[in-house]
């Protein structure tokens, strides 16, 4: 495994802002924030991140998720990877396991691939957040149809108010309740200018429209949260983001942040 020298996220930052701030949406329907429950077999291309190790059995050890760009290609966040996000250092992680094709974490569906290789975006800037993006080599190989397309730069899935889905299994109100079964929520490409003005040079991050896409509703309610990081934003059957940073979940004054997978594909050289 190639040891990447990352600094971590400022995770704290973002923890601190939420569970207080966020005006939580009506209670019935939320998820990743505002979402809805989804089937694997709709989006196979969604995978867990887990260590069982690091995070204890009960959720089968996700603690971030990905998404799956060649048979044995994963790509997700680098910050899911750096120390304040594991506990400990990358290379300590001796049980890093990719879970395709399993729903709801609680069942034992689908397949638990060990991790061959991380490579970690080395223009990942942990202050900015710049380049959040990392491919993660699996042992074994996915079939054909888990993977998704990615969407190349000047992509037309990256025009804001495009309509988009993101996918996670994590916090479903801003208040640590971790969904076991995978959730989608809806949300539109926003203008880079909207998370640019929410995102000047911030404690959470800064926003950088070469490396970030912007993702939301511009009235709040529809977010990914802690937990989803990594996971896949699709647009047009194209993989056009990964879930990266924001302030607080689901909150009008701060859309998602999102990796622009075309700056992450170039940066790491991946393979489409
Ligand atoms: N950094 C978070 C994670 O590690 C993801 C936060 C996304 N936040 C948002 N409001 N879209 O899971």
């Amino acid at each position: 495994m190639r040891r990447p020298h990352v600094r971590a996220l400022a995770l704290t930052a973002v923890a601190a802002v939420m569970p207080l701030a966020s005006p939580a949406p009506a209670a019935a329907d939320r998820v990743v924030i505002g979402g809805y429950p989804v089937e694997i077999s709709q989006s196979p291309w969604t995978v867990a991140l887990a260590s069982r190790d690091r995070f204890g059995g009960t959720r089968a050890g996700q603690f971030c998720a990905g998404a799956v760009i060649g048979r044995s290609t994963v790509l997700t966040a680098a910050h899911c990877l750096g120390e304040e996000a594991l506990g400990a250092p990358l290379g300590q992680i001796r049980d890093l396991k990719v879970i395709a094709g399993r729903g709801d974490l609680l069942g034992d569906e689908g397949k638990e691939i060990p991790v061959r290789a991380v490579r970690v975006n080395p223009a990942y800037d942990s202050h900015t957040n710049a380049g959040d993006a990392a491919v993660l080599t699996l042992t074994e190989p996915l079939p054909a149809s888990s993977v998704i397309r990615t969407a190349g730069s000047g992509d037309a899935a990256y025009r804001p108010g495009t309509d988009a889905v993101v996918y996670g299994w994590g916090d479903t109100t801003g208040r640590g309740d971790f969904a076991h079964a995978l959730r989608a929520a809806r949300v539109r490409v926003l203008s880079d200018s909207v998370c640019a003005e929410a995102y000047p040079d911030s404690a959470e991050g800064k926003y950088l429209a070469d490396s970030m896409l912007c993702a939301g509703e511009l009235d709040g309610g529809r977010d990914a949260c802690q937990g989803d990081s990594g996971g896949p934003l699709v647009a047009q059957g194209r993989l056009i983001g990964l879930v990266s940073w924001g302030n607080g979940c689901g909150r009008a004054e701060g859309p998602g942040v999102y990796t622009r997978v075309s700056g992450a594909i170039t940066e790491l050289g991946a393979g489409r």
